[in-house]
């Protein structure tokens, strides 16, 4: 991860107040988000000096192999490993102010669209209503036949693999899995948003995964304007037209405050 460049509090103030004006202004913001966001809801992001991956490494295909050669035994598996410590993070966390104010910039009218890389469901839990979870959702289960999705907790697992109740197909976490192609609703409404955006709001990520990081690439070249919210640096920040260096759930409250105004 690139060093903070430790900008004063007027940089960031002044920041603040060109992502605000910039959002009034626009007709259809979409925002990017990431595991940054969720960091002050306590859960780990995956890169960075604390991450989970920069400490335990990134996790190999061996996952979707065994998946789709043995998905008894990868259930199996999954139901005894649910309590690792990312897992167990998720468990326990509950959205912070910066998923709240997400969720008010929506209810204003001022932000568009969520696509979130993350996994925790703490988005739907603030209130956010319009969200496209690129990587999945880890409280849902998904049909790997139709691609249904339901709620983990309504799913029977006495008999492995749990069979979708709508086509018989076998169904798996919601969580897209290393190796794994990002199921077609999702990829769709992304690329739909991304052609729509005016404006990006890239917040909480190190927009070095891939196909979430290009759709905010492909709306800066089409001419949409890029707000980068980050303490760090990123592969994004040199095209951003205005980044905020402060956290998620402080610039993003300062920002829908101003709006309100
Ligand atoms: P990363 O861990 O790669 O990046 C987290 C980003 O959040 C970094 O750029 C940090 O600087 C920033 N950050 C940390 N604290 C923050 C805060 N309080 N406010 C704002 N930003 C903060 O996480 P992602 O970019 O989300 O996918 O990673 C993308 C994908 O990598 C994940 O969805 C995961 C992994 O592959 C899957 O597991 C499928």
């Amino acid at each position: 991860m690139k060093q903070s460049l430790s900008p004063t509090r007027d940089e960031v103030d002044h920041a603040i107040r060109q992502a605000a004006a910039l959002i009034r202004r626009s007709n259809h913001v979409v925002a990017l988000s990431g595991a940054g966001i969720s960091a002050e809801s306590g859960i780990p992001t995956y890169r960075g000096p604390e991450g989970v991956w920069t400490r335990q490494g990134e996790p190999t295909i061996d996952g979707w192999d065994l998946f789709n050669s043995d998905p008894e035994l990868w259930w199996k598996l999954a139901i005894e490993q649910n309590d690792t410590e990312l897992a167990h993070a998720i468990n326990v966390a509950s959205p912070n102010p910066g998923h709240f104010a997400m969720a008010d910039l929506e209810q204003a009218g001022y932000l568009q669209h969520i696509i979130t890389q993350n996994i925790d469901n703490l988005h739907h839990r603030a209130g956010s209503k319009r969200i496209t979870e690129i990587h999945g959702n880890r409280s849902l289960v998904r049909c790997m036949n139709c691609g249904a999705r339901d709620r983990l907790e309504t799913l029977s697992l006495v008999r492995l693999p749990p069979l979708c109740p709508e086509c018989g197909g076998i169904m798996k976490n919601d969580v897209v899995m290393f190796g794994e192609p990002i199921p077609d609703d999702a990829l769709v409404t992304c690329y739909r948003q991304a052609a729509m955006a005016d404006l990006f709001i890239v917040v909480g990520t190190s927009a070095v995964v891939y196909p979430a990081a290009e759709f905010p690439i492909m709306a800066k070249r089409r001419g949409a304007m890029l707000v980068e919210i980050n303490p760090f640096e990123t592969d994004l920040s040199e095209i951003a037209d205005v980044v905020v260096r402060a956290k998620a759930g402080e610039a993003i409250p300062a920002i829908a405050d101003i709006l309100r105004r």
